[in-house]
């Protein structure tokens, strides 16, 4: 049911080491791209890090490297700390990807795409929920860092997300939104 999924998905970030199999990967995606898209833009790209390739250990170290640099710690045992414990998170991480849209024509299209990118990420979260997987969308760390041309994306691209995705390791979380009333105006 469609309406559980949407209630019962929740941002998740600890996984469990069991692998996540390429189709299952393609599953999602696949849902992402039916996403709503103004004009048929169809403005997504998704750069996917396998868990044991080259890119994964290349991106990890980038990340190591901007943490170290920009996230500053009176306690310089603790930066290098904070530094490779990022580049752990990236090693660790079952499945992730980039998310990325391309730009428009103009500043109303490429903003369009951003919108419709957005949407193909929810996709994609509520189609690994409904398959027992769990998806963490970050536009922290992994995406200031900047790695953008390094994993292969045109240096016009705006990065959207880069998501964490495997198997969930505890229940989800709990979670409260505000009520319909409090985000409605009706006339
Ligand atoms: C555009 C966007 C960026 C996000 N970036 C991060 C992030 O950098 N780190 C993080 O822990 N969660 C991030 N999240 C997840 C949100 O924190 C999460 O959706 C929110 O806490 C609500 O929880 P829920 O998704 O489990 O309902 C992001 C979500 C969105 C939509």
């Amino acid at each position: 049911m469609v309406l559980d999924t949407i209630r019962t998905r929740r941002n998740i970030r600890e996984f469990t080491n069991e692998h996540v199999p390429e189709s299952a990967l393609k599953l999602i995606i696949e849902a992402a791209t039916w996403a709503p898209n103004h004009r048929n833009t169809e403005p997504w790209r998704f750069i996917v890090l396998t868990k044991e390739g080259d890119m994964r250990k290349k991106v990890a170290d980038i990340i190591k490297d901007w943490v170290y640099q920009n996230v500053k710690n009176p306690n310089p045992e603790r930066r290098i700390a904070n530094s490779k414990a990022a580049k752990q998170e990236i090693l660790d991480a079952p499945a992730f990807m980039y998310v990325y849209s391309i730009q428009g024509q103009n500043d109303e299209v490429t903003q369009e795409n951003y919108a419709a990118t957005s949407c193909a990420i929810q996709n994609l979260m509520l189609a690994a929920q409904s398959i027992g997987l769990g998806v963490g969308w970050s536009t922290g760390k992994p995406c200031l860092a900047n790695v953008g041309t390094s994993v292969g994306a045109e240096p016009d691209w705006d990065i959207v997300g880069a998501l964490y995705i495997g198997y969930p390791a505890a229940a989800a979380p709990t979670a409260k939104r505000l009520a319909v009333d409090d985000v409605t105006t009706w006339h």
